[in-house]
């Protein structure tokens, strides 16, 4: 059956380019973003590749562990690693799984069988640090992904984990969010000590709450 949100993520074992990897657990207690990649030496891939590894910094500061896979067998990872790191002029540091058998793949629906039969679209799940999925997009194999919305979605959904925010539409990092409407105003008034502006009794804005 196809994931929803708010499933737990399907725990699974499977090979990376760092070992085995026995996803629940290597999670931990952290956040988690699992990508999918259509294919192995494949343009787009290589730059997407690139920029996670550039962007690991952003990931760990939120407490993100990030996983990333293709169906492509493990020689192949790690010559493909090589030219990522060439071409992109940075160094690949996180785990590459080898989906060789498309198990994976065929747990999180990562195939999608009219787009093609074989490589995975470029799917994205967030995963909580309750191993619920929080959030999940899929881009066509030909669109590389936005790496920096995905970060400020995250952002977002750690917002309302942490704060009981929402995020008003195209939100951005220092902006005012918006109060959760299951908070009533007297609750509002002591778990938002910068105050809130009611603009409807549905409609609250606070500053965003962890700045
Ligand atoms: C790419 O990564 O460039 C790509 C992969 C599969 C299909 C189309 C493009």
């Amino acid at each position: 059956m196809a994931i929803r949100l708010g499933d737990t993520a399907p725990d699974f074992k499977a090979l990376s380019t760092e070992g085995e990897i026995s996803f629940h657990s290597w999670l931990g207690n952290n956040w988690g973003v699992l990508f999918s990649h259509p294919a192995d030496f494949t343009p787009v891939c290589t730059t997407e590749l690139g920029m996670l590894a550039k962007l690991r910094g952003e990931f760990d500061r939120r407490n993100i562990k990030v996983l990333s896979l293709s169906v492509d067998p493990m020689d192949s990872h790690k010559e493909w690693v090589k030219d990522i790191n060439e071409t992109q002029k940075t160094t690949v540091n996180f785990p590459l799984i080898a989906d060789e058998k498309r198990e994976v793949a065929s747990l999180y629906g990562m195939i999608h069988p009219n787009a093609d039969d074989k490589m995975t679209v470029r799917s994205v799940f967030v995963i909580g640090p309750d191993k619920k999925v929080k959030l999940m997009i899929t881009y066509p194999a030909s669109t590389g992904r936005d790496f920096g919305e995905i970060l400020r979605a995250i952002d977002s959904l750690q917002l309302t984990a942490n704060y009981s925010v929402a995020t008003p539409v195209n939100w951005k990092e220092g902006e005012d969010c918006i109060i959760v409407n299951s908070i009533k105003d007297d609750d509002a008034i002591k778990k938002f000590p910068r105050g809130f502006k009611k603009i409807k009794p549905y409609l609250r804005y606070t500053p965003q709450p962890n700045l």
